[in-house]
């Protein structure tokens, strides 16, 4: 099982954490489109919620902070000679997106869950990576990012439970949850942090 802390239906199989290492140049160059999506998708929420005023300090701080998580990467990839380049994407993102409900405001607690499954999703990844990669320099990068994820997480979970109240919110999660469970593991897909 997952980290109960995270929210995940089912943990990530080893043979993810084998094709990710195996594969480092591209989980780190992959990495760094999550983090610039990532600080993506919580503008749009600034955008689209001007009305929500309790989400815009602590989304906006949550974006700032994945831009600079961006750079980091965008440093790593410097430092290995890594071309910065773009990737087909995980079909994952786009999966989850669908689930979102269509009306308010149900289409705003879902978007902040999604976003909140793949915090947690991409935290237990970052920890799983931190474990399993030899090099310090790259593990200790890795496992100094877990927290971070892990109150972004949070963040949106709390955040999603302010608009649907704490028992709307958990519910929803964990169906959103065992759906997110189902949305990677094809072994036939390229390797990405989330696929
Ligand atoms: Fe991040
Ligand atoms: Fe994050």
């Amino acid at each position: 099982m997952p980290s109960p802390v995270l929210k995940l239906a089912r943990a990530t199989e080893p043979a993810w954490v084998e094709a990710a290492t195996a594969n480092l140049e591209l989980v780190l160059l992959d990495h760094a489109h999550c983090e610039k999506k990532a600080a993506g998708a919580a503008l749009r929420l600034l955008f689209q919620y001007p009305q929500h005023g309790f989400l815009q300090r602590p989304i906006a701080e949550l974006a700032r902070e994945e831009l600079l998580h961006f750079e980091r990467v965008l440093g790593l990839l410097e430092a290995r000679k890594i071309d910065y380049r773009s990737l087909s994407p995980a079909l994952y993102g786009a999966r989850l997106q669908a689930e979102v409900r269509r009306e308010e405001p149900r289409r705003a607690i879902d978007q902040l869950l999604v976003a909140g499954l793949i915090e947690a999703r991409s935290c237990e990844r970052m920890k799983l990576l931190a474990e399993a990669i030899a090099e310090p320099a790259l593990s200790e990068f890795y496992s100094g990012l877990l927290a971070a994820e892990a109150r972004h997480h949070r963040l949106y979970v709390e955040l999603a439970g302010q608009l649907a109240g704490p028992d709307g919110v958990a519910p929803r999660l964990e169906e959103l949850a065992a759906r997110e469970a189902t949305f990677f593991g094809d072994p036939a897909a390229p390797v990405r942090f989330h696929s």
